[in-house]
């Protein structure tokens, strides 16, 4: 592969919102790193993607510890493009790990202390071959270990110049607002959350996103393609390459179910409605909404990648056509 040099017109396309009342700006889709950045993957694909994604303007890079498979390997692969392609760009970009999933043996490399988090932090920084990252997130609540621990440890890592801003992903709405409080005492406000939200899950709706809205905090829905199901590409069975398909996807292919895919043949004659594909849809859905930040996708190719970019161009809803898919989706 020719040694990249990102294009020239990296920002003349893609509009960046501000994330909560923060200082910092994210684009309005964002590229996580969960699958097809692991040492299973195709090393070559994964790095093509993340250069079209930079130069269309995807500025945010998501990963956490455990992301592979192997867990761990996403973060060294991401590290070793990072150093090939980016480097001279480590300032145009915003890099968010995470730890708070089973991550090593023994009691210390799961759930949400302070050993756990600032240890795994440490290992995230050596794998990616970085001295801080721009977000570290507890990646899911903790009931047996205080709030305030798991709290004083994201504080504690941005005093230490480990990490730039913090967040939480998964908290419900009234552990959220805990640790948003907590937090603006210790003086690091919570940067953003990170919840699983999409036409077919909106638990978020039941009073996670007035939390947000009120602590100032910005929202960056993850799995906003119900991992592909929200795509045209079960309409027809599963197909082989597909995420359900294989034995690392974390997609069930019980997940892809009759039910389901009713209801996903009439949102894709919606969207051909609209002149967008059904993933584009999906995206502009969430995007409509000013409370989300950014929408943090997944590709498996540069072609998804280019798909899904074009949600972009069309992000308005009519009233009937909101009504319509609420309807589908009851
Ligand atoms: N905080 C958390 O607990 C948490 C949990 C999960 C994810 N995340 C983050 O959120 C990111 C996104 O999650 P996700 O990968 O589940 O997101 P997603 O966007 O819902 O699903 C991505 C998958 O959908 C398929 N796809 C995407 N665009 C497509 C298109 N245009 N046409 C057809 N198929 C398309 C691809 O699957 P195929 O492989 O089948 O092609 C792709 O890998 C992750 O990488 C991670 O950073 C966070």
């Amino acid at each position: 592969m020719k040694h990249y040099v990102a294009s020239n017109t990296r920002y003349n396309s893609m509009t960046y919102r501000r994330c909560g009342q923060s200082g910092l700006l994210l684009p309005e889709l964002s590229l996580g790193l969960w699958h097809n950045f692991g040492n299973v993957d195709n090393y070559k694909t994964s790095k093509q993607i993340l250069h079209t994604a930079f130069d269309k303007g995807i500025t945010h890079f998501d990963l956490a510890n455990n992301y592979g498979p192997p867990p761990g390997s996403a973060e060294e692969n991401f590290g070793k493009i990072l150093k090939e392609s980016f480097l001279p760009y480590r300032d145009e970009l915003i890099i968010s790990t995470k730890a708070g999933w089973d991550m090593w043996p023994g009691p210390y490399g799961d759930f949400g202390s302070r050993k756990y988090l600032i240890a795994s932090l440490d290992q995230s920084l050596m794998r990616m071959g970085l001295d801080y990252v721009d977000i570290f997130y507890h990646h899911r609540p903790d009931n047996d270990t205080p709030i305030e621990e798991s709290m004083g440890a994201l504080n504690q890592i941005v005093n230490q110049g480990k990490a730039l801003y913090v967040g939480i992903s998964s908290y419900s709405a009234e552990e959220t607002l805990k640790a948003s409080k907590i937090l603006k005492k210790l003086g690091t406000p919570c940067l953003i959350h990170q919840p699983r939200y999409n036409m077919i899950d909106k638990w978020v709706e039941n009073g996670l996103l007035d939390v947000l809205d009120s602590e100032g905090i910005g929202c960056i829905p993850f799995s906003p393609l119900e991992q592909g199901i929200l795509t045209s590409k079960y309409l027809k069975g599963i197909p082989k390459n597909s995420r359900a398909a294989k034995s690392t996807g974390f997609l069930q292919e019980s997940q892809v179910n009759q039910e389901v895919i009713k209801k996903v043949i009439k949102l894709n004659e919606v969207a051909k409605k609209r002149g967008q594909s059904l993933a584009q849809m999906a995206i502009a859905w969430l995007l409509k909404d000013d409370k989300v930040t950014s929408v943090l996708i997944g590709v498996s190719s540069e072609k998804q990648l280019l798909d899904n970019l074009g949600a972009l161009n069309n992000l308005e809803f009519s009233v009937s056509e909101l009504v319509t898919i609420e309807t589908l989706l009851k």
